[in-house]
């Protein structure tokens, strides 16, 4: 059926850059460039990364394109694009069931990356009072981290101080809003990373950090770093909740979505490898051999290379100042999907509706405050209240939505509903895409969970007990979770 163009309620990107912009806003944050590399590291390097790729390439791309053409299709919030769209192909409105776990899994998701970007701004200003008192650099980088984490006040303010920072932008506005802060910060934060790659290089391990990351060890893949893969995925290109659909509602018919999702794709994972590439020759210096990581991995590990690099403190200032940034881009795209709905289905205003959902993420989040400190003891399948966030949030509750996605773009929409939305593509790519998302996603999808529902409590074990097998001491000083200590 042929769509003709209408605007959303909630406001339209002005261009084709301003989505691509916004959306790798959304996707390029700390699951870039803070879990990729701890994940990467506990479940030991090559082989991860290359599963991780496949993921990205033949479930993460044709899953990103489904959401932008469901939400470019609907309109509105995700829950009533997809009652829409249900409603039009005569289908069941449990399909809205997508866009409601979205919200939940936003919720969940937010709640920890707010008090993990805290840890962000924190580190920020610590930058800012090195230099403000001429000192050398952070002398401990895991004392420092140690202390942050042992003080739930501490940390409770810096998440209090991300929220009200991620509630503003949403309350202005997708066009006033979201626009303006990625144009010039994201290529900044691009350019620092390739900095510290320069500088990675010069450490004499850089090849080393290149066969860590590159090499894949066959016996080292299970079902369980499979899983860990396809999550990060999900999480790294904001997959799977239904924030990329919330952004498609905002694009122009007129705007091509399928070299869109492409660049979106391409950008998201060249920045985490980037960052791999710059945080494992400084981790490999000073002491990482194979497993190690930790929550704490990119925090402790990169103030060593601040430490000796000239102008470092410059450096680690520009650097946690631009990942704060990139998190700010991406937590708003975790909240306009229950706000947009609020504002749909209630009378509330924009700015109402986000300080409501604010305050619910704020409140969830004091468990994730908590975990590093009071409850730390306390564990459910062998992880801490943010683990368990995460674990069910990224690894099972995002590939379960995408699943979900690409059997309603692949099975509900019809042919002619999705070569609407995608008549200026080839036809053999759009033949490609079509038989990803109806075949090749849900099924991969299926089986990763398959094999991986015998395996959950061994990877909780990993989870508990993170940098203890196959590390040599010096890394185990260096890296592991000073805050379980
Ligand atoms: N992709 C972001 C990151 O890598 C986090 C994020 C933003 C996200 N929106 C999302 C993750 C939606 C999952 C779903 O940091």
């Amino acid at each position: 059926m042929v769509r003709a163009d209408t605007d959303s309620r909630h406001g339209m990107w002005s261009s084709r850059l301003a989505f691509i912009l916004a959306a790798t806003g959304s996707a390029v944050g700390l699951g870039n460039i803070w879990r990729f590399p701890y994940i990467t590291a506990e479940s030991g390097g090559g082989a991860f990364v290359l599963i991780y790729l496949l993921c990205v390439l033949v479930v993460g791309l044709p899953i990103m394109l489904a959401e932008i053409i469901i939400g470019r299709r609907g309109r509105q919030s995700p829950i009533n694009t997809l009652r829409l769209l249900a409603d039009e192909s005569h289908a069941s409105r449990l399909w809205t069931l997508i866009g409601w776990s979205g919200m939940l899994v936003g919720f969940m998701i937010l709640s920890f990356y707010s008090v993990i970007a805290g840890w962000t701004l924190s580190y920020t200003t610590t930058y800012v009072g090195i230099i403000a008192s001429g000192s050398a650099g952070l002398a401990d980088p895991q004392a420092t981290f140690g202390s942050l984490l042992s003080n739930p006040w501490t940390l409770l303010s810096w998440h209090s101080l991300f929220m009200v920072l991620t509630m503003i932008v949403v309350a202005l506005g997708v066009e006033k809003g979201l626009e303006r802060s990625v144009r010039i910060l994201m290529p900044l934060l691009f350019a620092l990373m390739l900095i510290l790659v320069g500088y990675g290089m010069s450490t004499g391990y850089f090849k080393e950090a290149l066969v860590y990351m590159f090499e894949p060890d066959f016996s080292r893949i299970t079902p369980a770093v499979i899983l860990d893969a396809m999550g990060q995925a999900f999480f790294s290109l904001s997959l799977g909740m239904a924030a990329i659909m919330a952004y498609g509602a905002y694009l122009p018919r007129s705007i091509p979505a399928g070299g869109t999702a492409l660049t979106i794709g391409l950008a998201d994972t060249g920045v985490a490898l980037v960052a791999g590439l710059a945080i494992f020759p400084v981790a490999i210096a000073n002491g990482l051999t194979t497993g190690g990581g930790g929550v704490g991995f990119t925090f402790t590990t990169l103030p060593h290379a601040f430490n000796v690099m000239s102008f470092g403190n410059w450096f680690g200032l520009a650097f946690f100042g631009l990942l704060a940034v990139a998190a700010w881009t991406s937590a708003i795209s975790l909240m306009e999907s229950p706000v947009a709905y609020l504002v749909e289905r209630t009378r509330l205003s924009r700015p109402q509706a986000a300080v409501l959902v604010a305050l619910g993420v704020w409140l969830l989040g004091i468990g994730t405050v908590l975990s590093f400190n009071e409850w730390s003891d306390y564990r459910l399948f062998g992880r801490n209240f943010q683990e368990n966030m995460d674990f069910i949030a990224s690894n099972i509750l995002l590939p379960l939505g995408g699943l979900a996605i690409a059997i309603f773009a692949g099975w509900i929409l019809s042919r002619s509903d999705t070569r609407d939305e995608l008549h200026d593509m080839r036809s053999s790519t759009y033949a490609l895409w079509r038989w990803l998302v109806r075949y090749l996603s849900p099924v991969l999808v299926f089986l990763v969970f398959l094999s991986a529902i015998g395996v959950l409590d061994l990877s909780s074990d990993e989870a508990a007990a993170p940098a203890t097998e196959q590390t040599d001491s010096d890394s185990e000083v260096l890296l592991e979770d000073s805050a379980e200590s």
